[in-house]
């Protein structure tokens, strides 16, 4: 399946025309938001980024959650990490963990035009390398799992190491157009999001559900967890 197409060909018209009038009625992303789309979009990155009213959300819980530290594992340009950070107080920071050095880039621009840089740190690697050097800090309040869906259930597993209980986890794209009822519809990422499915509904560490949604991103789903 040509995936970076997946969400556009999908999504229907009405959904997004719905989604837009949501965003610009109630979310009102501000100049450095829609700045930091449109430098995902001339630097050619997928359009992958949360939408709008998935990033308010994202900002809503870290406030809701009185999170101060929070990590994030998939940066893109930013986007997400914005509406993050701008639900942190004063003194809270947030490590975002990027393999891209070019996205790491356009981030660090959009971050510091949003005036977050100095309470964002990105680390650029591959995520897998970069949690254990993460160990034996203060624990993350809050982490919102967004990148390479093979490896959902490490990561998922490395939020709990690295938490508390307590500690709120958002995990994206679990609907994936349904793809994990079939796995085969896409061999390369049903698989890993069908296992940390079954992971948060198995493991006693967590406590979990999943929101269906549908928009400008087409058919998706987000999964929210609180760590017992
Ligand atoms: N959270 C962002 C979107 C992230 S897209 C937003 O909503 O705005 C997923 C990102 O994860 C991409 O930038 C990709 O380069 C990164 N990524 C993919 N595999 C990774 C890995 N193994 N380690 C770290 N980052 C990875
Ligand atoms: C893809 C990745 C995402 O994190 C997302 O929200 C949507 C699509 C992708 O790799 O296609
Ligand atoms: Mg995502």
């Amino acid at each position: 399946m040509p995936e970076r197409r997946r969400f556009e060909h999908r999504s229907q018209p009405a959904w997004v025309a719905m989604e837009d009038f949501l965003s610009e009625v109630v979310v009102k992303p501000d100049a450095a938001l829609k700045q930091a789309v449109r430098s995902a979009l001339d630097a050619g990155m997928p359009a992958i980024e949360v939408a709008p009213t998935a990033g308010k959300l994202l900002q809503l819980l870290v406030r809701m959650s009185g999170a101060r530290r929070v990590l994030e594992i998939g940066t893109l340009a930013g986007f997400s990490t914005i509406w993050m950070a701008r639900g942190l107080p004063q003194d809270g920071t947030l490590v975002t963990l990027e393999y891209s050095p070019d996205h790491a880039a356009v981030a660090r621009k959009n971050l510091d035009n949003a005036e977050l840089g100095d309470r964002v740190e990105i680390r650029v690697g591959v995520a897998l390398n970069s949690l254990p050097e993460l160990e034996g800090g203060e624990p993350f309040d809050f982490v919102f799992i967004d990148a390479d869906k093979q490896n959902n259930s490490h990561y998922l597993d490395w939020a709990i190491k690295l938490g508390r209980p307590g500690t709120t986890i958002v995990l994206d794209n679990v609907v994936w157009e349904g793809a994990p009822l079939d796995t085969s519809l896409d061999p390369v990422n049903a698989p890993g999001i069908r296992s940390a499915l079954e992971l948060l509904g198995s493991d006693p560490r967590l406590d979990a559900t999943v929101i269906q949604t549908v928009g400008s991103k087409g058919w998706d789903g987000f999964a929210l967890a609180l760590v017992t």
